[in-house]
């Protein structure tokens, strides 16, 4: 499936705002590129994006996300700017509209994660370069690209694999990370107090969106009922950024859904752990597992790097002049 070049797809010039807004092949064609770059040693990248300018304005605080898109760019010929925090709060200063036309005379690309996910649409929609969501309280496309990048290199494929998310399983990461997987074939079994569980309507647009390809969604308010069988247990934190109003509340009702070894246990034999990081030991996973011989977390991490690449270049060029 991986072993040939990319073609040039029809990404170009479009938006990454959330996952559903791609094809079940545009999706796959993002990730035979991501595998194609990875593979590619960085001199030989060096020409891609070279002129080429992304903005990046985020509401929240960062690690891999920033890095690995400053890393990715530069890497692959073009320039960076970054602004956070009080610099750039979107539709604080203006209107998205306004500032997504000032800053589309700047940059070619535009990256930003949000609170609210509305405001992000309303800039998209009127800037005129691509934009990115480098997370909104909605969604992060981008870690779930490097989450099925992770998943297809660890068992060469993820047409049939069971993932089972375990905590919030209302928050941006599981739905990104949902929606790619039942759109690549695989199925979801999320594990959450009722509180926390997915709406009727996401569960419904789950199965929808993977219906024709062999993908489906279920939810358990059952930890064990929920990992029963996983390839892979996916956790994130139980309090997502900007709602820590909740944090006690989310303890009080998550704990029964920590990924403990035992828990663990009730996985395939050969189930790896995966989160997006950060991370809290004792609190959504035990060190035990995070630190232990189930945890891909880091390649994770690492693949954010590739995956946006494939990002950066499907969106900024048509590949020509690629070495292929
Ligand atoms: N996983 C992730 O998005 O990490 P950062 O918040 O550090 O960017
Ligand atoms: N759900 C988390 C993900 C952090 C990468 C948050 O939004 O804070």
């Amino acid at each position: 499936m991986y072993a040939l070049a990319p073609v040039p797809g029809p990404l170009f010039g479009r938006n990454l705002l959330t996952v559903d807004a791609l094809s079940a092949g545009e999706l796959r064609s993002l990730l035979q590129l991501a595998v194609y770059l990875k593979a590619r040693r960085p001199g030989e990248q060096a020409s891609l994006l070279r002129g080429k300018t992304l903005a990046m304005f985020f509401e929240k605080p960062s690690l891999r996300t920033r890095v690995s898109f400053e890393v990715a760019m530069t890497q692959l010929g073009g320039s960076v700017v970054f602004a956070k925090g009080d610099e750039f709060s979107i539709g604080s200063r203006e209107t998205p509209e306004d500032a997504a036309r000032v800053l589309s005379r700047y940059a070619d690309v535009i990256a930003i994660r949000t609170h609210a996910h509305e405001p992000l649409e309303r800039f998209a929609a009127a800037a005129s370069v691509p934009v990115i969501n480098a997370l909104s309280a909605l969604a992060h496309p981008c870690q779930a690209l490097a989450d099925m990048l992770t998943l297809h290199e660890r068992f060469g494929t993820l047409h049939g694999l069971r993932i089972a998310f375990l905590g919030d399983a209302q928050n941006n990461v599981a739905v990104s990370l949902a929606q790619a997987a039942v759109l690549s074939g695989a199925s979801v079994q999320f594990g959450s107090p009722v509180s926390h569980r997915p709406s009727e309507a996401t569960i419904a647009q789950l199965k929808a969106l993977g219906k024709p390809h062999g993908g489906t969604a279920r939810a358990f308010s059952n930890a064990v009922r929920a990992v029963r069988g996983a390839d892979a247990i996916y956790t994130d934190v139980w309090t997502s950024m900007g709602e820590e109003a909740a944090t006690e509340r989310n303890r009080a009702v998550l704990s029964p859904f920590r990924v403990t070894e035992a828990l663990c246990d009730h996985a395939a034999a050969h189930a790896v752990f995966m989160h997006c990081l950060p991370a809290h030991r004792g609190e959504e996973v035990t060190a035990g597992v995070i630190d232990g011989p189930r945890s891909i977390v880091f390649d994770q991490a690492e693949n954010r790097m590739h995956a946006q690449k494939a990002v950066l270049a499907a969106l900024l060029t048509d590949l020509k002049g690629f070495p292929v």
